[in-house]
């Protein structure tokens, strides 16, 4: 009688190596984020380029601002935009939210939310810092409706020893594979589109996006 193979890698384990999650500075994301930044972490052009693209994607009704601080950079205020972060004085700033809920995503990857409660989500210039990602976004697709999108936006700066040693050990093109990777083995999401939004030998902050719709 044969033995069965040795399972099968996750596939998770197949695309991101050991050590890829780690950190330089493992302390828990309330110590880092105690202090408010009332600070912007890319140039204005670069926001401008992230609310011309919520824009375009049609961002509105009720959306979720993941990983967020006192700025949402859209456009025109959503109807009803929850802004979810480490630092409540930086959320209590942000005039586009309708309400703020502090939250870690890396301790707790599971959202305090409902399911199918946003017609949209967003995250922006912090992807990087989340050392459980695919959680975190089959949670992101179950609190979406039905072909709502979650919108990822980077750029190429971010506090180093927060960051994820696989994103610092790559590029621009690696960091939206790396991107594109997590909403291809969540569950839930469309095929990604991945692009840089800024265009090429743009001076200034580069702008990247990586985005799905809730699939269902
Ligand atoms: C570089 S800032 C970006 C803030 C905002 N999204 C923006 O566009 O300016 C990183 C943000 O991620 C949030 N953050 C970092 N780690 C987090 C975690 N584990 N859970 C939830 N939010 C986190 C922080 O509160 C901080 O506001």
């Amino acid at each position: 009688m044969s033995s069965p193979g040795p399972d099968p890698e996750p596939e998770s384990e197949a695309v991101f190596p050991p050590g890829f999650f780690d950190r330089a500075d493992p302390t828990p994301d309330t110590e880092f984020y105690a202090w408010p930044r009332i600070v912007t972490h890319i140039d204005d052009a670069a926001i401008a380029a992230v609310g011309v693209l919520y824009e375009e994607l049609g961002l509105d009704g009720a959306v979720l601002d993941l990983m967020g601080s006192w700025v949402s950079h859209f456009r025109t205020t959503p109807a009803h935009l929850t802004v979810l972060g480490l630092n409540a004085d930086e959320l209590a700033r942000n005039h586009q939210a309708a309400a703020a809920v502090v939250h870690d995503c890396n301790r707790t990857p599971g959202l305090p939310f409902g399911a199918a409660a946003f017609d949209a989500a967003t995250c922006c210039v912090s992807v990087d810092y989340l050392t459980r990602p695919l959680e975190v976004f089959d949670d992101v697709a179950r609190v979406l409706r039905p072909g709502a999108p979650f919108v990822c936006t980077f750029s190429n700066r971010c506090f180093p020893t927060k960051a994820i040693r696989g994103w610092l050990a790559t590029d621009d093109d690696g960091h939206l594979a790396i991107v594109a990777a997590y909403f291809r083995l969540a569950s839930g999401f469309t095929e990604p589109v991945a692009l840089q939004v800024t265009p090429p030998g743009h001076r200034g902050d580069p702008l990247f996006a990586v985005w799905a719709r809730r699939a269902g």
